[in-house]
């Protein structure tokens, strides 16, 4: 990654700590490296003496919350006021495609706790529609070779998420796999998630609604601006 996309992640998210994250609230903080940014924001803000307990989305985001002596809370043992996070795609109705770090599930359990959404990105990550990005399902791993041909019964290309390192099949937080789908353009990515988590054996997608999303932060060169207004969760 270029000094200057790291830039633009941290400009994004700094911002989404800042207008978003009010002292003495509990908060739910996203994972990847975009989010990371926002952790190291609350983090400097918790060293200056705020009160801010954060419900962290993965084990990543838990350990580098712990690492910055950040206070944690698990989820449902406080109201979330806001949660931040990013995401892979972003769809001009605000629905998403996250799950590229593997962590869609806690994601959307977090997101789907709190009381505002925000959505931090660069701008490559906004689309017309989703699908460019191959949409990640979190499999129970029992089930895995029946889901994969279910999906492919429709929609070919399904790949089973390899790690990087040693090419192991990736494990989840929750101790699933992960099938990697490309749908190509997706027209109504709720019912697409609808569709797929009647299959026995899904446990989530990383396909969020449209209704979920409160707001939008994109960093450009210029600066971090907000796409249209935000607006109440309506999910
Ligand atoms: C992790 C996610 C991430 O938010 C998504 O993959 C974007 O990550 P990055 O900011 O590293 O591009 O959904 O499960």
């Amino acid at each position: 990654m270029t000094d200057q996309a790291d830039e633009l992640k941290r400009a994004v998210s700094f911002a989404a700590v800042d207008r978003y994250v009010r002292a003495g609230t509990c908060i739910g903080l996203g994972t990847g490296t975009t989010a990371r940014w926002a952790i190291v924001r609350v983090g400097e803000r918790v060293a200056r003496g705020e009160s801010i307990v954060v419900v962290p989305t993965s084990g990543a985001t838990e350990r580098e919350c712990r690492e910055l002596g950040i206070p944690l809370a698990a989820l449902g043992e406080r109201e979330i006021d806001v949660a931040i996070d990013g995401a892979d795609e972003v769809a001009a109705d605000w629905s998403l495609t996250k799950g590229g770090g593997g962590a869609l599930f806690r994601e959307k359990a977090v997101a789907l706790a709190a009381g505002t959404f925000v959505v931090v990105v660069t701008p490559e990550k906004l689309v017309a529609r989703l699908g460019a990005f191959a949409t990640p399902v979190e499999v129970v791993p029992f089930t895995l070779r029946i889901v994969a041909r279910a999906i492919e019964a429709a929609h070919p290309e399904v790949r089973v998420r390899r790690r990087g390192d040693d090419g192991a099949p990736f494990v989840t937080d929750n101790g699933n796999a992960i099938l990697d789908c490309s749908f190509g353009p997706i027209d109504d990515p709720l019912a697409l998630d609808v569709s797929l988590r009647a299959i026995h054996g899904v446990v989530a997608t990383g396909l969020f609604p449209s209704a979920l999303t409160s707001a939008v932060l994109v960093a450009e060169s210029g600066g971090v601006r907000a796409l249209g207004e935000p607006h109440a969760r309506r999910t």
